[in-house]
């Protein structure tokens, strides 16, 4: 298959008001960052941007309740984050803001173009909450009330955090304005509207068949399962004209004389600043004016969105609609988003203060070795690719000391350390050719990491690299120069064998750049090489595949000094005793929180009645809300051996959306019952805790279908 000309990579602009934690890190920014690096390893013209998310009604009540201006508030976190991104390697060719000028003039000539088309918008007039207190018409997160569905004091204009629901201002039982206390008015207002239900028909070709009027623009296959999944999901159940304007001070007024007082909603000009952080890359960089279309107009570019779950939405169907209603722009070629990392069990919540902020980690182990890519290695290894992942300190631990120190780090140092001893740091030229021959070897591990980033397979791909390593190790454990050495100094299988394994640690340092940069460059330094730049893989492949060596023999390497130190070390306990300061504060939260009431124990039953039932392993295929049933989602499980449409009382607590994929556990010889005019085949197994919440009680992802539970 041809390459593209050039690649245009974004990663989803995160907002700027909090920090982000490290589930953000996994879902949107490490699976770029290796997809970029790899691209220009190669040799690839690609431009990786991002920038802050500046707007919204979030930050202006953030603001409010701080005591501060937004302006303070964004300073600081697009700070932090710019600082935080950079320390832990994420190489963006430009971090950009939507606050800057650039970026408003742009949204607001996106918004001057559709409506200029005259059929992308309607205006509307309708009755809105204002507080006449504040003289100024309130967002609906600026009003709160009671819940129409689950009586929560406290729920939001447009979502009720306690049962989910999604809602609108108007539903809320005495309604108060979150400025003034007071109940607040309704009062006409206009907006604009984007007309998206007239892009559902091309949006569902291109969704299912990768095509967009008859003409390919991808393969459909290559996008994952959960992304199409959740957009066809929200397009079989249509598409409605959307608000993409607001009444708030903060955020970039609408271009028109008549809006005054009103800003454009904040995910109409966040995802068109990727397109003004292009712009801005090329001022920054003397390249001429109009370079910014190469990236977002040429056929031969490519665009790649890479965000989590929650942005699927926006990026695979509002903006796609957005960009062809504009006209000129190409749609991304694929949108690889990632679901969620949870931590230690749980969701990561910033009140609860459950998981740890990127920064907070950097901090608190400032004083271990290599902690970016112990991180971004312990991340990648676990990344939510397909389904929601767990974060845990004990795999931290395990995949550190096992993989990289006693893996990766050990090859290396025994490698850098004899090459040192038996020829005083000079890489041995051997006779023959006969290295050639594991080197080959070597070729097909790195080709197989490639086909793994290509196909956005991060995980496997970094499984692949400590298969180069492992492969590394084998082979100096199987001819173990250090025996043969006693023999006779001066055997070819000795100089052969060092050669070939200096070969192998170069070519680990070249490989390694994208997942652990860090340690790519630590390992050019111990072979007294410069750090891989542009080019250096491409260069390396077509090196091997002609059978050349990557180091020639007499190169002088530099002197032994450890990767990774182990976190498990009786002599030094000092890491170690960072992850248990982590977990005590995990373990401090649960006992903290308020006792829990336990359900007494049923009665006793008996084994053999426990035998009757028949539980199976599943994956959820499908989901959608049952109409005017507002706890009930029919879904369809995949068994293995048949798919099954249960119906399931969980409408509240989960949206269909975002239970795709998911494992569950089916209850598969229940009578079959009818609910709400829908059969349902079985019952899908739920945990409840003492606050109502439900989970999915899940098999781990890589068990199949249709296997009993016992
Ligand atoms: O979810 C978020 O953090 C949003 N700020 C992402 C925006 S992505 C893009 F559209 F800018
Ligand atoms: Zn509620």
């Amino acid at each position: 298959m041809k390459n593209p000309k050039r690649y245009l990579v974004t990663s989803a602009l995160p907002y700027t008001n909090g920090p982000q934690h490290l589930g953000h890190l996994a879902g949107a920014y490490l699976p770029a960052d290796i997809f970029v690096r790899y691209l220009r390893l190669m040799g690839r013209d690609v431009l990786y941007v991002c920038g802050s998310d500046e707007h919204g009604a979030a930050i202006t009540i953030q603001a409010k309740k701080e005591g501060i201006t937004p302006r303070d508030i964004i300073d600081k976190y697009h700070k932090l984050h710019e600082e935080t991104f950079q320390k832990m390697g994420i190489s963006f060719d430009i971090y950009h803001r939507t606050s800057d000028p650039l970026h408003h003039k742009t949204a607001q000539d996106f918004f001057t173009k559709l409506l200029e088309r005259g059929d992308q918008f309607d205006e509307k007039v309708s009755e809105q909450y204002y507080d006449a207190d504040f003289d100024q018409f309130l967002a609906d997160r600026y009003i709160s009330g009671e819940c129409p569905r689950c009586g929560h004091a406290e729920a939001f204009g447009d979502q009720c955090e306690n049962c989910g629901s999604d809602l609108s201002p108007t539903e809320l039982v005495n309604p108060k304005s979150t400025l003034s206390g007071k109940t607040p008015i309704l009062r006409e207002t206009k907006h604009w509207f984007f007309k998206l239900d007239k892009h559902e028909e091309w949006l569902k070709e291109w969704i299912k068949d990768g095509s967009v009027d008859g003409a390919v623009h991808h393969n459909a296959k290559d996008w994952k399962k959960h992304v199409v999944g959740q957009c066809l999901s929200w397009l079989d159940n249509g598409l409605h004209a959307r608000s993409i304007t607001r009444d708030l001070s903060w955020g970039i007024k609408v271009p028109l004389k008549e809006a005054d007082g009103k800003v454009l909603y904040v995910w109409f000009d966040a995802p068109i600043g990727y397109i003004s952080a292009t712009k801005q890359w090329c001022l920054d960089n003397g390249k001429p004016e109009d370079e910014w279309k190469k990236y977002w107009q040429d056929e031969d570019s490519e665009l790649i969105h890479f965000i989590g779950k929650d942005n699927i939405v926006f990026h695979c169907i509002v903006f796609p609609a957005m960009l062809k209603a504009h006209g000129d722009f190409l749609l991304p070629k694929n949108v690889p988003a990632n679901q969620f990392l949870n931590f230690e069990g749980q969701k990561f919540s910033k009140s609860r203060g459950w998981g740890i902020q990127q920064f907070e980690y950097l901090e608190a182990f400032k004083d271990f070795p290599n902690k970016e890519d112990a991180m971004r290695y312990a991340l990648i290894r676990n990344m939510p690719e397909n389904r929601d992942a767990d974060f845990k300190w004990d795999d931290f631990v395990d995949f550190h000391d096992n993989e990289l120190a006693n893996n990766l780090g050990n090859f290396v140092n025994r490698v850098v350390v004899l090459t040192n001893k038996y020829y005083e740091g000079k890489v041995p030229t051997p006779t023959t050719d006969g290295w050639k021959a594991p080197m080959a070897t070597a070729l097909e591990l790195v080709k197989k990491i490639q086909a793994a980033i290509e196909s956005y397979s991060f995980k496997n791909a970094i499984q692949h690299l400590m298969e180069l390593s492992s492969f590394g190790n084998t082979y100096l454990q199987d001819i173990s120069p250090w025996k043969l050495w006693k023999e006779n100094p001066d055997a070819n299988e000795i100089t052969e064998c060092m050669f070939v394994s200096n070969q192998i640690v170069c070519l680990l340092s070249t490989c390694a750049h994208p997942f652990i940069p860090f340690t790519g460059d630590k390992i050019r330094t111990l072979l007294n090489q410069d750090v891989v730049k542009n080019g250096d893989l491409a260069t390396v492949i077509s090196q091997l595949e002609a059978g050349e060596p990557l180091i020639a023999g007499g190169h002088k390497i530099g002197e032994p000094s450890l990767l990774f130190a182990k976190i498990n070390d009786k002599k030094d306990t000092s890491r170690l005793a960072m992850i248990e300061a982590q977990k005590t504060k995990l373990s401090n939260i649960v006992a903290s929180e308020e006792t829990k009431s336990f359900e007494a124990v049923k009665a006793e039953t008996s084994f053999d009645d426990f035998t009757k039932m028949d539980i199976r392993t599943g994956t959820i295929l499908a989901a959608e809300k049952i109409p005017k049933a507002n706890k009930l989602l029919k879904i369809e499980v995949d068994l293995g051996f048949e798919k099954r449409t249960v119906v399931s009382g969980i409408a509240k607590h989960f949206k269909p959306e975002e239970i795709i994929g998911k494992k569950v556990l089916v209850l598969a010889n229940l009578a079959p019952r009818e609910l709400r005019g829908v059969e349902s085949q079985g019952m899908i197994l739920m945990a409840e805790n003492e606050k109502g919440e439900l989970s999915f009680v899940s098999p781990p992802d890589e068990f199949g279908n249709g296997f009993t539970v016992r």
